[in-house]
């Protein structure tokens, strides 16, 4: 068992995450608790921006919200200086809303709609990230009409591929995401960008992939890219002022996970890109990257306490908890695996194997499989390591379960920073055909 951070086991056997005592912060918030340790999350923030320091590069590191948006997240990524990635209206909103300075966001997504564009180009964030022909055409119109000049760089598919230790380049660059290199797209998309006078083209994009370990990916992404920009500057005379390499660092979730620290990441990254534009005579971009789950992943860990208990002999013996796939859907999604403890007996060894089943009415609603623990019973308060990442954004009111709440942790402190969904909240949007006034 590996514990992240600030985590420790404390002199009662208690799990403690930033100075608190994980069984008192289940009894005074409740459970299932998500619960992040803010130091852990600053620390990630801070190994990003040193790397990039001592890389000589400009740069930017956009926290990529959809890991993790709440107003309190957003706070905290302004405070470290961080840019931010919203992929919506609502994670734009939330940003705002936490006051975030709007220059430093920016905006990604396959299909944003008009109100999404107009509201982004109302409040004047820092760059749009162009992702097809017709949000190219859409947006250059909408700022013709406002007569307003807007930053893009515009996302690319490189045909590059990565996952964990593996990357694969892709031949066919079978994506819904960005502009296709191969096929002449990513150039079109270039030339038509630099014809529009609104439009100020800073540079290009492209994200490979989640969960990455090895930087194979990222520099077999940064050749095929610069291959590409001396094509264009050929051809054009543009030269890219960013290069935006995305997000996709990994993180460990279990012992087998064996990621890159991200300091190395970036010094791969920064010592591939100089090297190759300096030996092309290209200007020295800015770099900037979008890191998710590596700012905030480890530093989450989900409390639950203990159910029912089913054991049937030879089989399995299920543990239930009261949450599951409406608080952590990625089990069920992807079969990403977890370790977990027990909070109020951590420091006991393990004597039986069991799994811990969600309360969904779902069969697939099982959040791990097969892990070692003391004799659970009744009451126990059972920690899922690692959750801090797609946990609380992918959560959901399936079987009209509740969103748990969100504290921060820090130096025996804790600060509720989102409220636990009540049941008011879960029928707020709902309407009764009782008493209305028939259309017909
Ligand atoms: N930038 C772009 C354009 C992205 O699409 C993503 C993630 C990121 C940055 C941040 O990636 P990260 O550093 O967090 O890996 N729900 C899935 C992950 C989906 C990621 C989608 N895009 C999961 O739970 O594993």
């Amino acid at each position: 068992m590996f514990l992240h951070g600030t985590s420790k086991i404390n002199e009662n056997g208690h799990l403690e995450i930033g100075g608190c005592d994980t069984v008192e912060l289940a009894e005074q918030f409740g459970t299932p608790l998500y619960v992040y340790d803010e130091q852990l999350i600053r620390e990630k923030a801070r190994e990003f921006v040193r790397a990039f320091e001592e890389s000589g590069f400009a740069y930017q590191v956009a926290y990529a919200s959809k890991a993790f948006s709440t107003i309190a997240m957003c706070e905290l990524a302004a405070e470290e200086g961080l840019s931010l990635d919203v992929v919506s209206g609502g994670e734009l909103y939330t940003a705002l809303k936490a006051g975030y300075p709007a220059d430093k966001i920016h905006f990604h997504g396959n299909n944003k709609s008009q109100e999404e564009i107009a509201f982004a180009l109302d409040e004047n964030i820092g760059c749009f990230v162009v992702d097809n022909f017709l949000e190219l055409e859409l947006l250059h119109q909408m700022a013709a009409e406002r007569n307003q000049q807007v930053n893009i760089l515009l996302r690319l598919t490189p045909g590059i591929e990565a996952h964990t230790h593996e990357y694969i380049s892709t031949g066919q660059e079978d994506s819904k995401f960005g502009f296709t290199l191969s096929n002449g797209h990513a150039l079109k998309a270039i030339e038509t960008a630099l014809d529009k006078s609104y439009y100020r083209l800073l540079g290009i994009h492209s994200h490979i992939g989640s969960q990455i370990f090895d930087s194979d990916g990222f520099i077999a992404t940064i050749h095929v890219l610069f291959r590409f920009l001396m094509e264009v500057r050929e051809k054009t005379g543009f030269e890219a002022g960013v290069l935006n390499l995305g997000g996709g660092f990994g993180i460990r979730y279990t012992e087998e996970d064996t990621p890159l620290p991200v300091s190395e990441h970036i010094q791969a990254m920064t010592k591939t890109i100089r090297s190759l534009f300096e030996e092309n005579d290209y200007p020295l971009p800015e770099v900037w990257i979008e890191p998710g789950r590596s700012i905030v992943g480890e530093a989450g860990t989900t409390l639950y306490t203990v159910g029912s208990i089913k054991d049937i002999p030879g089989i399995r013996k299920y543990v239930a908890v009261n949450g599951g796939m409406t608080d952590n859907l990625r089990p069920a999604l992807y079969q990403a695996k977890y370790e977990a403890l027990l909070a109020n007996r951590a420091g006991e060894e393990a004597t039986e194997q069991v799994s811990i089943a969600g309360r969904c009415c779902e069969t697939g609603d099982m959040l791990i499989h097969d892990i070692e623990l003391p004799e659970v019973r009744h009451g126990d308060i059972l920690a899922v390591l690692a959750t801090g990442a797609y946990g609380y954004s992918m959560s959901n009111n399936y079987n009209r379960f509740r969103r748990p709440a969100v504290v921060f942790v820090k130096d025996g402190r804790a600060e509720l920073v989102v409220k636990r969904e009540t049941y008011d909240d879960i029928t707020r949007n709902d309407c009764s055909i009782k008493n209305t006034v028939s259309s017909k």
